[in-house]
């Protein structure tokens, strides 16, 4: 296995350094065209289209089966006479978000921007007769708020695209597919509406979603990240193009360890909805959305909430209330956040959050201390200055080092109920030491399992302990595979100088006995009953008066003449794949269950008579159960089966069998 690693590690060093004059200029140039977006961390995102009127969210009309004509009155309804481009912005702006993402074109098809390309669009179908774009992306200039937009590559109006489920009355929009013949079409329009985004509003982002209707490849994807890229070529594309894109956007989660290689940014709602939803009052609290936002930086991503504005133009109060929250907190701690990198620990931190910038490490700090002792393993230096971000006296507070540890006292009171920051001043970049990882195959073994030990850094050697206590410079050096035969709490830690430098590593393996096969047996079990009865009676509920195993379905011995039952339970192997012809020749009644179904009904009282059904069965074992009584006069009892190319014939020992 460590072969392999290293192969694919050269593998891949080999390749880079082939592809190295060509990827050096690609990736420099999406470095300096990134950068912005890399250190913005937090940004507004706007769903706002004549799906505000329902006001049921932006998904009305495909959830609501609308169909089009009928969708687009609600443009005749559309009038924000209250839209106030600076007021959105400022809002923005004073949250802290350092850029905004409108739809300009949502899946709806409704195009709030000025538009050649259809006259479905808020100048001209509407009674407002206004192009919000042009006035949000002044506000933006004003503000110093990077303006961006949001489109749709499923288009529910477009008529290039046909609804999944067409339907006059109430058609199924989603994923649309293009009508035949189409594709071109709509490419152009796109063309043409993209090209006017980036002309008339200059956007920093184009924002593509919808790209999983059907007939759109990732081959258009990469040509359409290729067209916008040539309208300007300083524009951040997302990935939803499908194919191509600088960023790769999670939606309504946060990826427990970001993604590791790739710029991303997650996409969430303030309350359930995107588009404005007039029913829907769960909005996520301040503490909630600011935990995230942190959360996210400290993974490396960036945060792009959402708002959704009325009919009328307004973004509701309750989101504006949680921005304005989240702005002040920002003000005094958005040097924690923005231009940060993911934080350097590996492991999550007990109390919170971290995040880094040159030569400062934050802590952000969710759960403050009730000992007023902050433990941060696995810094290495010790920081020349520490204090809180949000004090403007920068009081410093003390710290020591203890073993791995620094630990600092918090003496003083948390600055903030949701999340208060301690900066840690060093001289050079800091040095982080995380634990080493274990690694073995699974968790749990039956005979020994093999154990290795991978360092974060070369510098340092990992020492172990095998009986749950903490390494320490007279354990062992890790320097090959250990091998564990019994359950075994296992600790390793890196050392470096004399010294442990990290927080313990820790897992528990656990040596198991595998659970016993089940052993068979060729042949049946029964159980025999006495009593008088005229039908087969429900055996289940009697008391067997005697029980044991038979060879096949014959008659048990040491049986009455007369009143009396016998249940033979146990599997059935069939050769094959095939439709099967079950038979019972008894005297009285009998019946045969495949599994729960029943195949031969052959009950009552009656002389020796041949019943039959059919059951299709797949090769191998099927539980088999024969009921059988007698009431008077002679008893007998034959089980038989066949099927097209399986003459019929008495089931025999060997194709029978029950669990010992
Ligand atoms: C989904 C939804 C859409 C929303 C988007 C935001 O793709 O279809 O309504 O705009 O997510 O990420």
């Amino acid at each position: 296995m460590k072969k392999s690693i290293l192969f694919a590690a050269l593998f891949v060093m080999v390749a880079a350094a082939s592809a190295q004059t060509f990827s050096a200029v690609a990736v420099d140039k999406k470095d300096s065209r990134m950068q912005w977006w890399r250190e913005a961390r937090f940004g507004m995102f706007i769903h706002w289209g004549i799906y505000a009127v329902p006001a049921q969210g932006e998904w009305y009309m495909a959830n609501a089966n609308v169909p089009r004509e009928k969708y687009a009155q609600y443009a005749k309804e559309f009038d924000p006479t209250e839209f106030n481009a600076d007021e959105w912005v400022r809002i923005a702006h004073d949250a802290g978000m350092k850029y905004l993402v409108i739809t300009s074109k949502h899946h709806d098809g409704f195009c709030i921007f000025n538009t050649k390309a259809t006259t479905y669009n808020a100048v001209q179908a509407t009674p407002w007769h206004k192009d919000p774009l042009q006035a949000l992306s002044a506000a933006c200039r004003k503000y110093g708020v990077r303006f961006a937009v949001y489109y749709s590559i499923m288009d529910w109006h477009s008529p290039d695209q046909g609804a999944n489920k067409p339907d006059s009355v109430a058609p199924v929009y989603n994923p649309t597919h293009f009508e035949p013949g189409k594709k071109q079409a709509y490419i152009a329009y796109m063309k043409t509406q993209l090209k006017e985004l980036v002309t008339q509003y200059h956007p920093a982002i184009l924002w593509f979603d919808g790209g999983w209707m059907n007939g759109w490849t990732s081959e258009d994807g990469k040509a359409i990240y290729e067209y916008s890229r040539k309208l300007d070529p300083k524009l951040v594309i997302n990935d939803r193009a499908m194919g191509a894109g600088d960023y790769g956007t999670p939606e309504q989660q946060i990826p427990a360890n970001g993604l590791p290689g790739q710029d991303w940014e997650t996409c969430m709602t303030i309350n359930n909805n995107w588009g404005f939803n007039l029913t829907d009052i769960s909005f996520k609290s301040v503490a909630d959305l600011l935990h995230n936002l942190i959360d996210i930086a400290s993974k490396g991503g960036n945060y792009l909430l959402n708002v959704g504005p009325t009919a009328k133009g307004v973004i509701p109060h309750p989101e504006v209330d949680r921005l304005e929250a989240m702005g002040r907190w920002l003000k005094l701690n958005g040097e924690s956040v923005y231009g940060t990198t993911a934080s350097p620990f590996t492991v999550q931190l007990p109390w919170g959050r971290c995040t880094q910038k040159s030569e400062n490490l934050y802590l952000q700090v969710f759960d403050w201390p009730k000992d007023n002792k902050l433990v941060v393993h696995g810094i290495y230096d010790k920081p020349s200055l520490v204090y809180l971000l949000a004090d403007k006296n920068r009081a410093e507070l003390q710290f020591e080092k203890e073993g791995d540890s620094l630990v600092i006292n918090v003496s003083s009171k948390a600055t903030d109920s949701i999340c208060s920051v301690i900066t840690l001043e060093f001289k050079g970049r800091p040095v982080v030491y995380n634990p080493p990882s274990i690694v073995y195959s699974l968790p749990v073994f039956i005979d020994t399992l093999g154990v290795n030990f991978e360092t974060p850094t070369k510098d340092v050697e990992v020492r172990y302990t095998l009986d749950g206590t903490r390494p320490t410079m007279q354990s062992p050096v890790a320097t090959r595979e250990i091998a564990l035969t019994h359950t075994t709490t296992v600790f390793a830690a890196c050392f470096l100088q004399g010294e442990a430098v990290s927080e313990p590593a820790q897992v528990t393996l656990v040596k198991v006995s595998p659970q016993p096969a089940v052993e068979v047996q060729n042949g049946v079990r029964y159980r025999y009953y006495e009593g008088k009865w005229d039908s087969l009676p429900n055996f289940g509920a009697l008391t067997p008066i005697r029980q044991g195993t038979l060879e096949s379905f014959v008659l048990p011995p040491q049986k009455a003449l007369v009143d009396y039952g016998v249940v033979y339970t146990g599997f059935l192997s069939v050769p094959q794949d095939a439709v099967y012809r079950f038979y019972t020749a008894s005297d009285d009644g009998s019946k045969l269950y495949i599994g729960d179904s029943l195949v031969v009904n052959n009950d009552y009282q009656h002389g020796a008579v041949e019943k039959e059904g059919l059951i299709a069965l797949a090769k191998g074992f099927h539980p088999i159960r024969v009921e059988f009584f007698q009431a008077a006069g002679y008893d007998s009892l034959s089980v038989s089966y066949g099927s097209s190319t399986i003459k019929q014939h008495f089931i025999s020992s060997k194709e029978l069998s029950f669990e010992k």
